[in-house]
């Protein structure tokens, strides 16, 4: 597929861009004609046309303030800042480290401050956007994920929070909250064809999103076809959170008939 270059001459930075859903933002928003900085504690196992390597950890102040010196010094300019870097833990309360619980919230949630106040000033210079990358985990509950339930719900308000802030500085921020994405984070969850199909149905378009879906809509949120957007939280989970979890009926109506007939 080819693109039009939504991002031509435009700097962008995409924290935890080697894989998963940062890795399919950075080929499209390259795609589309943007320099891009892959800014992530690993170095992606291959590199895209139009991006570097800038490994950063995302929860150093002193690495956060490297990454803005070296796409400043490359580029001139920083249009885009995708903070996107984050990690689950699986644990109830009973088995959650305070340790645990930290490392969660600096990766998950001070790093968006962190990163976000680091750009500012760059941003500002180009009018640019800010995409956060929370997840339907932040707006419900799932069992035994309390810290990344509760670091994500902190992305979503901070997400509103900051868009108040940057409003009249020419900054749009806004997030994006996904649903099962077919990445590293989630293939240990549905690696079983049993757990996948556990999960697959809870989910009524059935199936997970693959990363350049999501790519879709964080693209989308950072171009000027989303001019008049800051403050927004936007879903994309196939479905997941517009259902109540009940049933579904007609197809319950259906087995029994089959069964009876
Ligand atoms: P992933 O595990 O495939 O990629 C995460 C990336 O973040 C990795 O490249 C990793 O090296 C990097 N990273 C981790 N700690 C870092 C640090 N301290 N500094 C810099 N980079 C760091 O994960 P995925 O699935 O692509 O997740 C991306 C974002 O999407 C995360 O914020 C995650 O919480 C969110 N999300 C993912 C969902 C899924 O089902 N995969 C669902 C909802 C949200």
């Amino acid at each position: 597929m080819t693109f039009t270059g939504r991002f031509a001459g435009k700097a962008a930075i995409v924290t935890g861009g080697a894989n998963g859903i940062g890795a399919a933002v950075v080929a499209r928003l390259a795609s589309e004609g943007a320099h891009v900085m892959v800014a992530d504690v690993n170095e992606p196992a291959s590199m895209v046309e139009g991006a570097v390597f800038q490994r950063t950890d995302v929860t150093s102040s002193d690495g956060i303030a490297a990454m803005i010196a070296a796409a400043r010094e490359r580029w001139g300019r920083i249009d885009i800042l995708v903070n996107n870097a984050g990690v689950g833990a699986l644990a109830d309360i009973a088995d959650m480290e305070a340790d645990l619980w930290d490392k969660v919230f600096a990766i998950n949630t001070r790093a968006i401050f962190l990163c976000s106040k680091a750009a500012l000033p760059a941003l500002e210079e180009s009018s640019g956007v800010i995409v956060n990358v929370a997840s339907i985990s932040g707006l419900f509950a799932d069992f035994a994920m309390g810290a990344y339930n509760a670091s994500k719900a902190a992305v979503v308000n901070y997400t509103r929070s900051l868009a108040l802030d940057c409003v009249s500085r020419g900054v749009r921020v806004n997030a994006v909250c996904p649903g099962l994405v077919e990445t590293e984070m989630a293939k240990r969850a549905i690696a079983d064809p049993i757990d996948r199909e556990f999960w697959f149905d809870r989910i009524p378009m059935g199936r997970a999103a693959q990363p350049e879906e999501l790519a879709g809509v964080i693209t989308f949120l950072a171009s000027e076809d989303a001019s008049y957007m800051t403050g927004s939280i936007v879903v994309a989970d196939g479905g997941i959170t517009a259902h109540t979890g009940q049933p579904n009926a007609p197809i319950r109506q259906k087995l029994r008939a089959s069964r009876q007939g």
